[in-house]
């Protein structure tokens, strides 16, 4: 196995697996049994522990991240997250101890600033796509996303009595200048093993915040990154060009809410959400080398569909890709899991989410092919 900061020379590599609410818990079992494959046949070596997040650990515990669980994660070296939130909590929970401040205290604390977001289309899914085939087919974007600051997280926030007794509700866009270089740094750094093309989404045109925004990334281009072409581009626009012409984006550099939505927009270019694997990362220790890393779907907790056993388990599956490749160093097996999924669409097998003309298969049965195929 590759030596590497996180798993320190000659200590077991730990993997926590938070399977969360709705899908989650159907989506990560199949993960887990990819890597349990990988472990018993002797080609990797973790201990895999599991802990409740979200909904069902406020159900159980009275805390969507209990104190317990946030100390498990600060020391494992990678973690797997299903997903958080069902409509039940939206009701039932009061606003502080909603699911989703588990994922955003995780991504707080552990100061998990770089949020890598690709939107790759299979070649068997470029009909499941609702843009042309044309327009998707070779689709490889990659969405790198500020996670741990801007509108998310800024100060003040929250509601304030006016002095004419009626009320007003506030959050605060701020970022400071390490927060935009840290990340712009990450982007430029993958993009030059791409296809060296940064496009930086911002609103220059009416925030301060995206005018300091697009000042950061220019400078830090100019410093360090000459080889790697720049291009600045208006959020809004960003999102229109998405949908008019995917292909000319390589990688785009955005902050926290705009990712949010630019994600889901790439995402479905893809044919579906539910193909769409996500990293989280913090900054890499210096001396010990190791990194904060989280990786989910990104698709959420998909409610509706929860505990049916039709969910499609490819994200959180590509997901796992992407801890094998970027905390363990482990290329080797995320290709192998990358040419599994693609081998299993090209036979033709479908979760309904990606249904064509195909009969769907069930979550299960999408574990079990790729079980079959790694
Ligand atoms: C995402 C999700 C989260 C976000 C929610 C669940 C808090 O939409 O990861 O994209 O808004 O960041
Ligand atoms: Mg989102």
């Amino acid at each position: 196995m590759a030596d590497n900061g996180n798993a320190v020379m000659g200590a077991m590599p730990s993997i926590l697996l938070l399977a969360g609410d709705g899908i989650g818990p159907e989506i990560v079992s199949q993960a887990r049994r990819v890597l349990q494959t990988f472990i018993e046949r002797g080609l990797f070596k973790a201990t895999i522990s599991d802990a409740q997040v979200g909904g069902v650990a406020w159900l159980q515990e009275g805390d969507p991240l209990p104190e317990h669980v946030m100390a498990k994660a600060k020391k494992a070296d990678a973690i797997l997250l299903g997903a958080v939130g069902a409509p039940q909590f939206d009701r039932e929970a009061p606003r502080d101890k909603r699911p989703e401040l588990a994922l955003l205290r995780l991504r707080k604390e552990l100061d998990l600033f770089a949020n890598l977001r690709p939107a790759r289309c299979f070649d068997a899914l470029t009909e499941a796509s609702s843009l042309r085939p044309e327009l998707v087919r070779g689709l490889d974007i990659l969405i790198v996303r500020e996670l741990s600051s801007g509108v998310y997280f800024g100060q003040p926030r929250g509601m304030e009595r006016m002095p004419d007794g009626s009320s007003r509700c506030v959050d605060t866009q701020a970022y400071s200048e390490g927060e935009i270089a840290r990340i712009t740094d990450t982007a430029f750094e993958l993009a030059k093993k791409r296809k060296a093309i940064v496009h930086s989404a911002d609103k220059a045109n009416v925030m301060e915040t995206g005018h300091f925004w697009r000042k950061v990334v220019t400078e830090r281009h100019a410093k360090k990154f000459k080889e790697v072409e720049l291009k600045h581009i208006l959020a809004d626009n960003c999102a229109m060009q998405l949908v008019r012409e995917p292909k000319q984006f390589d990688v785009i550099l955005t902050d926290n809410l705009f990712g949010d939505l630019l994600s889901d927009v790439a995402a479905m270019l893809t044919g579906s959400l539910g193909m769409l694997a996500s990293a989280s990362l913090g900054a890499r220790d210096a001396k010990s080398g190791r990194q904060n890393a989280l990786y989910e779907p990104v698709h959420g907790s998909a409610p509706d569909i929860a505990n049916k056993g039709i969910a499609n388990p490819l994200a959180t599956i590509l997901s796992l890709a992407m801890m094998l490749r970027i905390s363990f160093e482990r290329d080797d097996l995320a290709t192998r899991i990358e040419k599994a999924v693609e081998k299993v669409l090209a036979r033709g097998l479908r979760t309904a989410d990606i249904a064509t003309s195909q009969k769907p298969i069930s979550t299960e049965a999408m574990g079990d092919a790729i079980l079959a195929e790694v």
